[in-house]
């Protein structure tokens, strides 16, 4: 019998016809109230993405697996997964590099205010030659600070060091000697590398522990010079706190594609200031990127429902039952 599938994300014509191929495919509008519970009550597995999926939606259903169309998992409860026997799958790899780039991008804009300036221009406020009140700061030779060097904050260390000639400090539970070996990246404790990166890139998955991560304390530790990017997840930095940092000149700007409300809200005090860069987290949302995604999570969802699926497994103790 074949499978059948919930997407609640459009797929690309090309990965929803593979995923019909092999099963009966369900397209849901997750806007609808109580829509994508109702058919996941029906289905073998789901496929997409920014939707949070709620023990409560999974009572009662037979779903086996879920494969997102992200890297990121915090739109759902593991452990519950967990204990339901629900295989997780996510979409690493794929997005490393063009995820690096936006924050290679965010680096870059905000040391050289290239959005503000770009504004100004077209505003019609480039009447004379440019002076001091319109100059930013060197990103290169500068020192790089990245809370979390996983496989995306890795391939900005890359960029910043080898690219940028950038020192490379990074903050990881595990250490990295990949990184230490081919571009210097050195691992220091939360405190040093606050106190010491002129750039400080949040890179931690958000979990019950990254949560705030960094907040008041943190961002007093940080040089008032300092930039701080955030691609990972809004809730990693406590919004409130970095409002009043960046307000108070505690801190020199901000990057930012990821806000603890998304899409961000029309009266956030992020949008009138201009040492913000605000993205509306596009980190990895590039034509291929998004394609290479899409294709990885149908991949991942029907060898999860065959029971062949090795990688990409957030919850992996669920095969070994
Ligand atoms: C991810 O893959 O987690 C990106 O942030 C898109 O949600």
């Amino acid at each position: 019998m074949k499978h059948r599938i919930v997407a609640y994300r459009t797929l690309p014509a090309e990965v929803a016809a593979l995923l019909r191929e092999r099963a009966d495919l369900v397209d849901v509008d997750a806007d609808v109230p109580g829509a994508l519970a109702a058919a996941l009550a029906d289905a073998d597995g789901a496929i997409g993405a920014s939707v949070k999926i709620t023990p409560a939606m999974l009572d009662g259903a037979r779903v086996k697996a879920l494969s997102t169309i992200s890297v990121g998992f915090d739109a759902f409860d593991v452990a519950d997964l967990t204990r339901r026997g629900i295989v997780l799958a996510h979409t690493p790899d794929v997005l490393t590099e063009s995820t690096a780039d936006t924050v290679f991008a965010l680096i870059l804009a905000s040391a050289r205010r290239v959005v503000e300036l770009a504004e100004w221009v077209k505003a019609g406020h480039w009447s004379a030659s440019i002076g001091p009140a319109q100059y930013g700061v060197d990103v290169q030779g500068k020192t790089l600070g990245i809370v979390g060097l996983g496989r995306i904050g890795g391939a900005v260390g890359r960029r910043a060091a080898l690219g940028f000639d950038m020192r490379v400090l990074y903050t990881s539970r595990r250490p990295n000697p990949d990184a230490e070996r081919r571009y210097g990246a050195r691992r220091v404790d939360l405190d040093e590398l606050l106190a010491t990166a002129d750039f400080v890139c949040v890179q931690v998955p958000l979990t019950a522990d990254t949560h705030h991560l960094i907040g008041a304390a943190e961002l007093r530790k940080m040089k008032k010079s300092a930039i701080l990017i955030n691609a990972s997840r809004g809730a990693t930095v406590d919004e409130a706190a970095l409002i009043d940092a960046l307000a108070s000149g505690a801190i020199h700007g901000a990057g930012l594609d990821v806000f603890e409300t998304e899409p961000l809200p029309a009266d956030s005090p992020l949008l009138s200031m201009p040492n913000v860069v605000a993205l509306p987290h596009i980190g990895s949302a590039t034509h291929e990127t998004r394609h290479a995604m899409a294709r990885c999570a149908a991949d991942n969802l029907l060898a999860a429902l065959d029971g062949t699926l090795t990688r990409n497994v957030v919850n992996p103790e669920v095969l070994t039952r």
